[in-house]
């Protein structure tokens, strides 16, 4: 890939809620989880370990647990035949670090979140999830703590960027296609003084 197709789907990347019902090879999944695992670390600690489920049954489990994009709650809640077709939780291994960086968690998200536009997939990051109940569902160890998790598959919506100095809500419009304002560069960009 080149440096410029990088720059395009970076440009392009939206959270993903809504998901088509074609399931993932683990092939893929596997290799975003390669992604994973080389983002940078502070002191190189490699804290993180990556828990897949994709077997329906778990997967209805891991979707009770989650709270779907708060601000327009609950119109985009994946509705039945919409769901997420595989989650990555990203936990914490406590044998690893006693007081995890969380800057190493969001750069590995963000390795997950790019590396599945590489293979036409989608995916949000989600931490309003009700953690005990994952925990119990997937029957963690508590040498584990859950940090948040990526819900992916498929995209069957297509998310629209906007500019906005002000608002950070994003909104429906009367087609449901979410708009996602982002503060412009200049407000963002200070050159040499601030
Ligand atoms: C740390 C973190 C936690 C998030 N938690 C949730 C969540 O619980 N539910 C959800 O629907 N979206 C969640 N999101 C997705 C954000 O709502 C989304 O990134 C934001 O609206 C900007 O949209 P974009 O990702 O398309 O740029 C989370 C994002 C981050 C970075």
């Amino acid at each position: 890939m080149t440096e410029n197709n990088l720059y395009k789907l970076i440009i392009r990347r939206r959270s993903i809620r809504l998901f088509k019902q074609k399931k993932v090879s683990f092939d893929i999944i596997e290799k975003i989880i390669d992604c994973a695992r080389l983002a940078p670390s502070a002191a190189n600690l490699q804290f993180i370990d990556y828990l897949v489920v994709d077997k329906d049954a778990l997967n209805k489990k891991v979707f009770a647990a989650l709270t779907f994009a708060a601000y327009i709650y609950p119109k985009r809640t994946p509705p039945n035949g919409r769901e997420p077709t595989f989650y990555i939780i990203l936990l914490v291994n406590r044998h690893r670090t006693k007081e995890p960086n969380l800057r190493d968690i969001g750069l590995a998200a963000e390795n997950i979140l790019i590396s599945l536009l590489t293979f036409n997939l989608g995916g949000c990051c989600l931490q309003n999830i009700d953690k005990d109940k994952i925990r119990k569902e997937l029957k963690i160890s508590d040498n584990y703590e859950i940090d948040s998790l990526i819900a992916a598959g498929y995209p069957d919506e297509a998310p629209r960027l906007e500019t906005d100095s002000v608002n950070v809500k994003y909104w429906l419009d009367d087609n449901d296609c979410l708009h996602v304002p982002k503060r412009p560069l200049k407000d963002v960009l200070h050159y040499n003084n601030i």
